[in-house]
């Protein structure tokens, strides 16, 4: 993006240095706003309802995940597993239907706040698991512990003032915010990782210095042995991603991991035709340190973790627009029941 009062010395630039261009966006601005204005008329949900049309703000979400605490007490509950830097809460939905004891499968979502499909994706498998009959299956042999937002001020900030804002919020002498996908003590700061606050990789100034990404810890240690499975949902780029992010060497269990990842993926693409890239983290994205699937297998020692990037769109990628929310959840939701599946027969 370029500033209208540096683009006549930016384009004879270009054109001194014989290099081509062409103009995508004419007005960024412009394009910014009228996405905001539509979102402001249309995202008002019915009360207490959900609705998957509009990405939702963070209030929105929370009086959802209360309304399902109060309307189905036997298998919904919601608690506050910590403070966003700004002071939000931080809340996580349980459900079950079963034993107390069954195995869990812990989701998280929102850790990057740009990636707006992330906690929609993530509220549409809450809503499936609670208010769609037909899944009752799901959460009768398995418990589930669901985080629609981890990094709810980054969110909010998105939504306000940033809309390509992706670290928390906490506050830096020089800059704001730190990637919490860079900031779990798991190799932590060893590569894919940036020392620099200004940096949207800032692994921040030690391990778990987010309350955020403390939060999602104190979860996982909480429940260590129940768990059997974690998903980090982020977009965008269509991949299942399996550790390890600080080598290309595979982890021991990397057949289990692959062949999981190659079902979940068929049928995803079963829908309507969506194909995900499988592999591990370093070997078909980048190699990158201190994500919270790798410290969940490599410190916690849940074996099955993937990082789930969803369909991009839009101009960024990051901005897919609101009439693909629900197709890409309804596809990706058919990948979570194989995961589900799973879990049910193996643990
Ligand atoms: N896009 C995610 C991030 O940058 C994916 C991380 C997956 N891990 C990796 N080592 N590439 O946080
Ligand atoms: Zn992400």
């Amino acid at each position: 993006m370029v500033p209208p009062n540096l683009q006549a010395s930016f384009t004879s630039t270009l054109a001194s240095a014989y290099i081509n261009y062409s103009v995508l966006i004419d007005n960024v601005e412009r394009v910014n706003n009228a996405e905001q204005a539509r979102q402001a008329i249309n995202a008002r949900p019915a009360s207490g309802r959900i609705s998957f049309t509009e990405y939702q703000r963070y209030d929105a979400i929370q009086n959802y995940l209360s309304e399902l605490a109060t309307n189905y007490t036997d298998i919904v509950s919601v608690e506050e597993i910590g403070t966003s830097y700004e002071g939000r809460a931080i809340n996580m939905i349980k459900i079950g239907a079963g034993a107390s004891d069954n195995p869990i499968i812990l989701v998280e979502g929102g850790m990057h706040a740009r990636e707006w499909i992330s906690p929609a994706f993530v509220t549409y498998i809450i809503q499936e698991l609670v208010e769609n009959e037909a899944n009752r299956n799901m959460i009768e042999n398995t418990n589930w512990l669901i985080v629609p937002v981890l990094n709810p001020d980054g969110y909010e900030h998105t939504h306000t003032s940033a809309r390509l804002w992706r670290k928390t919020r906490s506050p830096g002498l020089l800059c704001t915010g730190v990637d919490g996908n860079r900031n779990f003590d798991f190799h932590w700061m060893e590569t894919g990782a940036s020392a620099l606050q200004c940096s949207n990789t800032f692994a921040g100034s030690a391990p778990f210095s987010e309350s955020e990404t403390s939060a999602l810890r104190d979860v996982v240690l909480q429940y260590t042995d129940q768990i059997k499975l974690f998903l980090a949902i982020h977009s965008y780029g269509n991949y299942l991603l399996y550790p390890w992010g600080h080598t290309s060497d595979f982890p021991e269990d990397v057949n289990i991991l692959d062949a999981l990842a190659v079902e979940v993926e068929s049928a995803i693409a079963s829908v309507s035709g969506t194909r995900y890239t499988i592999g591990s983290s370093t070997n078909v994205l980048y190699a990158a340190t201190g994500g919270s699937a790798d410290w969940v297998k490599g410190v916690a020692g849940v074996n099955l973790t993937y990082t789930v990037e969803l369909p991009g769109g839009g101009i960024w990628g990051f901005d897919l627009p609101a009439s693909r929310i629900i197709p890409v959840c309804e596809e990706t939701f058919e990948g979570v029941k194989v995961y589900q599946n799973y879990v049910e027969n193996n643990f």
